[in-house]
């Protein structure tokens, strides 16, 4: 049994960080071990932004999007140097273990610090993209989505009432999975996705001649991934002759008090990991596979690219 761990958020803030972070810090209390919190990510980790939570300190933030531990971007992370010196500030406060909060490349700086021993570390994947390898379920990217259906259905009542094309470009730089899963429950025409190929051109003679026919207006999301929807709403503008406006969500999709199940999945698993390394578990990753509680190597999440379900590819293309 360890005595001491911390916890760290990294990489894109997601709604329900707080609510891991509030999770990890209190399995801790309850289990007598003493816990802190790593400030600003691995940034934080190298600068020894490193403080003692209390369970007041993750008092009043579950219902609060972003994460109050607050996150960065690390070059010197990157260079085994950084890494030492983070490793050994975490040590200075006789910490013994660790559970990062993050998505893909948070949990591979993790796997990164692992390489360098002596410190059990334990991830959940925290990220909106829904895209980490060996989980059905990352957390934030249920918020994210009803977040981006809100955006669809009000983008929905202005485009019928103007006969307008309208597309809608939602984040996932590398991957599909928030434009498809958004796009499908919105009800969208056409989902434009980096994993699966597409021909603008088809697109653009099937919208004309659907219009020809009397549709009213027509719901076009495209993954960041893709490419710029700003670009892609003029040249669909310009082969249909049909008004067409473009939408970028942006930043907005990662902001705003997470949903029941990030909520809850975030506790789950803020628990569980915490769990796994007190008790000396180093290199897993807990997720969620067909509703239940996984454990995943980290070194497989790290050495894999989560890829999207052709299921809800085909499922998409049947009820266009
Ligand atoms: O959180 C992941 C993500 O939302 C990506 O889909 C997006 O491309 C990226 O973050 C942008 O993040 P930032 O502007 O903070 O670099």
């Amino acid at each position: 049994m360890l005595k001491s761990i911390a916890v760290l958020t990294s990489g894109g803030d997601s709604p329900g960080m707080n609510a891991a972070t509030r999770a990890v810090v209190r399995t801790a209390i309850f289990e007598k071990v003493a816990v802190w919190g790593v400030y600003n990510g691995y940034q934080g980790m190298i600068a020894d932004d490193i403080h003692e939570l209390t369970s007041r300190s993750v008092g009043d933030i579950i219902q609060r999007g972003g994460t109050f531990l607050g996150t960065a971007r690390s070059e010197e992370f990157r260079t085994e140097a950084g890494r030492k010196k983070a490793l050994k500030n975490l040590q200075s406060h006789g910490i013994e273990g660790l559970v990062i909060i993050g998505g893909d490349g948070s949990l591979r700086g993790g796997a990164l610090l692992s390489e360098l021993g002596n410190m059990p570390i334990v991830g959940i994947p925290g990220t909106i993209d829904n895209d980490v390898w060996g989980t059905d379920y990352t957390i934030g990217s249920d918020t994210a989505v009803n977040t981006i259906l809100d955006a669809i259905n009000k983008l929905r009542d202005t485009a019928s009432s103007h006969r307008r094309i309208i597309v809608i470009e939602v984040m996932g730089r590398k991957s599909g999975w928030l434009a498809m899963m958004a796009g499908i429950a919105g009800g969208a025409e056409y989902i434009l996705v980096p994993e699966a190929k597409f021909d603008l051109s088809q697109i653009c003679r099937e919208l004309k001649s659907d219009y020809e026919r009397g549709r009213r207006y027509s719901i076009i999301v495209v993954a960041e991934g893709v490419g710029s929807g700003m670009e892609i709403g003029k040249k669909i503008g310009q082969e249909t002759g049909i008004d067409t406006r473009v939408s970028v969500l942006g930043h907005i999709q990662r902001g705003g008090s997470p949903s029941v199940e990030d909520r809850l999945k975030a506790s789950i698993l803020g628990e569980r990991a915490a769990l796994a390394v007190i008790s000396g578990v180093s290199n897993r990753v807990f997720g969620f596979n067909a509703g239940k509680v996984v454990g995943i190597d980290l070194r497989d999440i790290v050495n894999n690219t989560k890829t999207l379900d052709p299921e809800l590819v085909r499922l998409a293309n049947v009820l266009a």
